[in-house]
Parts: structure tokens; sequence; C-alpha cells
């Protein structure tokens, strides 16, 4: 455990004070399992966890999972899934990331398979968030996929949202009301505008500064948002499959305690390498501005195939 727990206010961790634990308790700052996560789930008590945030294996056959049979993928994802519930508290909120499963072309969207496995823990599903990126395979046979979806689901009523840690800079920020008993005044929040269900965020490619050699890491600020509208400060934040630990270091840098579970050691080790970074600040992180849109004179710009540009 971090020798002063207090630490984490100022967010000033130096390399001999922090310490990543292997086994969890509620008090930690930092838990960091090796291995399945069905395991390390068996350690953690019921209702104590505020956030889980996951993208789970999509079963095509990446280097970490075996792809198998699609019924018996989704009674291994029931299976996380009802542990996760249990260890979620009452305010507590659920994030499946997750894309399409590909079966000989046909694609198979997993959050529609996965829904029930939520919905028969009584959950609620408070946003099925689009995340939209640039950046993908070429597709000859059908559209090229730039989306996946992020299940949001909630234990109770009682949830947790910050609405306002997320507002984005609103369009019109000057626009006024040009009627009715408001008119003059200025008819937009002040503190920015709701970011909506769709989230328009880069997807972690070759020339991503938070690159790692994982092949599907979450990009941070993709996490930060649910991690700063859906838990506060000090709240625990879980991730079963924890990969190279973005879910961990985004909460790291908002102050809240974090648990996640890895089964390769390779994503593992790196895990921590980027937990011990963050904690010293030394990360490099996208910050979460809006999508690089290329301009200017750029000779890359100019369509070679059109007669007009090589005059
Ligand atoms: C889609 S990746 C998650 C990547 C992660 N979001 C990140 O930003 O690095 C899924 C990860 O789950 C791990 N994994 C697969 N089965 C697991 C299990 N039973 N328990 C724990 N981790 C597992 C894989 O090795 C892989 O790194």
């Amino acid at each position: 455990m971090l020798e002063n727990p207090e630490m984490i206010e100022n967010y000033s961790f130096s390399d001999n004070k922090l310490k990543i634990n292997r086994t969890f308790s509620k008090d930690n700052l930092i838990t960091l399992y090796l291995g399945d996560c069905l395991d390390f789930l068996k350690q953690i008590p019921d209702s104590s966890i505020q956030l889980i945030i996951t993208s789970p294996p999509y079963n095509i056959g990446k280097e970490y999972e075996r792809k198998t049979d699609i019924k018996k993928y989704v009674s291994q994802q029931n299976r996380v899934i009802n542990e996760c519930v249990r260890v979620l508290k009452n305010e507590g909120s659920i994030c499946w990331e997750i894309g399409n499963y590909v079966n000989n072309g046909e694609i198979i969207p997993l959050d529609i398979l996965l829904y029930d496995c939520f919905k028969n823990n009584q959950l609620q599903l408070r946003n099925r968030i689009v995340w939209h990126f640039g950046h993908g395979l070429h597709c000859s046979k059908r559209f090229s996929g730039r989306y996946e979806t992020i299940l949001w689901f909630t234990k109770s009523d009682q949830y947790i949202f910050n609405l306002d840690n997320v507002r984005m800079p609103q369009k019109y920020p000057g626009k006024k009301h040009f009627k009715g008993p408001n008119v003059g005044k200025y008819s937009s929040n002040p503190k920015g505008k709701n970011p909506s269900d769709v989230w328009d965020i880069p997807n972690v490619k070759n020339n991503h500064i938070e690159k790692t050699c994982h092949p599907c890491q979450f990009p941070i600020s993709l996490v930060q948002r649910l991690i700063l509208s859906l838990s506060n400060e000090h709240d625990i934040v879980f991730d079963p499959f924890l990969g190279v630990g973005s879910t961990v270091v985004a909460g790291i840098i908002n102050r809240r305690k974090v648990a996640g579970a890895e089964i390769l050691k390779k994503y593992y080790d790196i895990a921590c390498e980027r937990v011990v970074l963050a904690c010293n600040n030394k990360l490099k992180i996208r910050p979460d501005k809006p999508v690089y849109q290329p301009g200017g004179n750029l000779s890359i710009l100019k369509n070679p195939f059109n007669k007009e540009n090589n005059k």
C-alpha cells in the first residue's frame, strides 16, 4: 500500500512510495492482478466497486484469446458480468465497450448478444454510447467499420452522474434567446454542452502517443470521460480485462483508487510500467481535444488524380 494515502490528494507519488498491490483490499490505491479475472473477482467483496469499465476479448482470434463457439463466448462473458454485478455498489455503473464478432464476413454486434446478461441481472441501460474513430481496416465487401459501442448500465436509479465534469465547449456560446421571457439573454449553458452519446475520439493506432504493443488499447480520454462522469474522487474503478492498463491510468490521474486483472504477463508488465509513469506524471497522454482536421497547403491533401492539381 502507498505509505501515505494522502499522497493521492496532490498526486505526487514517488517511485519508492508507490506500491502496486496484488491482492484486493478496499483501502488499496492500486491493485493489479496477474491472472484470470474470475479468480481476482473472488477476492472482491459484494457492493464495493463504484465503476467498472472494460473492453473484453471480442472472440475474433487476437493473440490473447482462442476463438470459440459464440454461445460458449457469451456464457463465459456472462460469468464475468454476474460477478461484476455482485461487486458493484448500488450507485455504481458498468461500462462494457465492445465491437463486432466477425464470422465468414458476417458481423454480429456483441453488445446485442451481451445485453441480456446485464438485463438478467436487473441492470438499467442509461446510454449506448457510439465511439466513432477515423482509422481501421478497409473493407471491400461491406462498409469499413468505424465505431464501437459502450453499454453503460447502472445498478439502481440512485447512480452517480457528474455531467458538469465532462461538458464540452458550446458550438455557439454567444447565441441568445430571440423570443420569450428570456429574450436577449444567452441561451447556452455557460458550463458547456452535454457531450452526447456519440464520441469522436481517435483510436490508438501506430502514430498515437499512447501506443504500446497491445493491439486494442483504450485511448485514455475515452475512459477518462466515463471516470469523471460516473465516479467521484477516491472511488474504486475496476477493469477485469485490463490489457495495458489504460483504465487504471485514467483512474490514477483523476485520483480514483484502481484495480484490474490481466491474464497475459507481457501486457500486465506494461500496465505496471504505465502505472508507475502515470503516478510520476510522466506518461504521455493525448488530451481530450477535438480530432485533428488536416488543412493548409499540405501536398498530400492535393488529389494527384485530378488534372487541375497537376498544372
Ligand atoms: C480488448 S483487450 C483490453 C485492452 C485494454 N482496454 C487496454 O486499454 O489495454 C482484452 C484484454 O483482456 C485480457 N484477457 C483475456 N481473458 C482474460 C481473463 N480471463 N482475465 C483477465 N484478462 C483477460 C487479454 O489478454 C487482453 O489484454
